[in-house]
């Protein structure tokens, strides 16, 4: 097994609207999309398409989006004897609202998300021990996040930490236990509570965490490409130019890119500029997963791109 993503799943309810409506206002929209996704899953799927080995720890509802989210992992070979239902829960679903210039607003209801508790991470022990890999968000609890980080420690495995959707109580101590940590910028700014405005900004805020004690700082800034804070040195990837139908899903596909590259051959710059270009070509496309690309597609455009 090469990654486990120990993490959400969600169903996306993607409205594709011109505006946003107000208070008492009914608003036609021109387009609708389901999708499965949730950042867990995401990045999970992301990493499976490109050929990692996956498994994933998680917890759907007994609702009907339940086996369709199993299904769906399966379809791309992740591995589900850790994904379980949870009685008399609902799955998780994300109502997502992208207007006309490609950018997002999502809700999250966690739903069943809610019960991975630490003792599913310890539960998953014997296979977890086998993965290259352990990759983390915040849509579980924390306490969950805190046992998984232990445990890849415990166990010598390396651990990405994508702090999303970004969280105030966040234990420091945990974020120093894990070997990368992959905020965006927005979240970069909560968590440290500086501007993020500028590049410069942005790596200072980064060097604060460094400074704290985090080993890898990786700061994705969309469209203006990725950073990799250390306490020695500061690369940064610049982004591709494409046009952004959908962002959904692109910080998850970049994580997931940078996984799968990292746990094959342990070459962080290289990981960051396959994931840099499989993310901007998923805003190409509509959807989450959906609109993430084949191998084949990544290498064709990286050559096009030289
Ligand atoms: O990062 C995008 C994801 O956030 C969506 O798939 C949605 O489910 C939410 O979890
Ligand atoms: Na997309």
């Amino acid at each position: 097994m090469d990654i486990a993503v120990i993490g959400s799943n969600m169903v996306d309810l993607i409205s594709y609207i011109d505006k946003m409506p107000k208070e008492g206002e009914t608003l036609e929209a021109p387009d609708f999309e389901i999708g499965c996704g949730g950042k867990g899953c995401n990045q999970a799927v992301a990493a499976a398409k490109l050929g990692s080995d996956v498994m994933m720890v998680t917890k759907v509802g007994d609702d009907l989006f339940a086996d369709n989210t199993i299904n769906n992992l399966e379809k791309y070979g992740i591995d589900t004897e850790y994904t379980v239902k949870v009685p008399g829960t609902s799955s998780g679903v994300a109502p997502i609202f992208v207007d006309p210039d490609s950018k997002n607003r999502i809700l999250i209801i966690k739903g069943a998300n809610k019960h991975l508790s630490p003792q599913d991470v310890d539960g998953a022990a014997e296979k977890l021990k086998q993965c290259g890999l352990i990759v983390l968000q915040l849509e579980v609890p924390l306490p969950t996040v805190y046992r998984a980080i232990e445990f890849g420690n415990e166990q010598g495995i390396p651990v990405i930490l994508n702090p999303a959707p970004a969280s105030k109580e966040l234990d420091f101590e945990y974020v120093c236990k894990s070997d990368f940590f992959i905020p965006n910028e927005s979240e970069l700014e909560i968590l440290t509570d500086l501007p993020v405005e500028t590049d410069e900004q942005i790596r200072s805020a980064a060097m604060t965490l460094v400074e704290r004690g985090v080993k890898n700082v990786i700061v994705t800034m969309g469209s203006r490409g990725v950073m990799w804070v250390t306490k020695d040195d500061v690369q940064t990837v610049s982004s591709h130019k494409v046009d952004a139908i959908d962002t959904t899903g692109a910080g998850d596909a970049f994580i997931g890119c940078f996984s799968h590259y990292y746990v094959k051959t342990g070459d962080v710059l290289e990981a960051m500029k396959k994931a840099t270009a499989f993310a901007a070509l998923s805003v190409t496309k509509r959807g989450t997963q959906t609109s993430y690309p084949e191998l084949e597609e990544v290498e064709e455009f990286l050559k096009e791109r030289v």
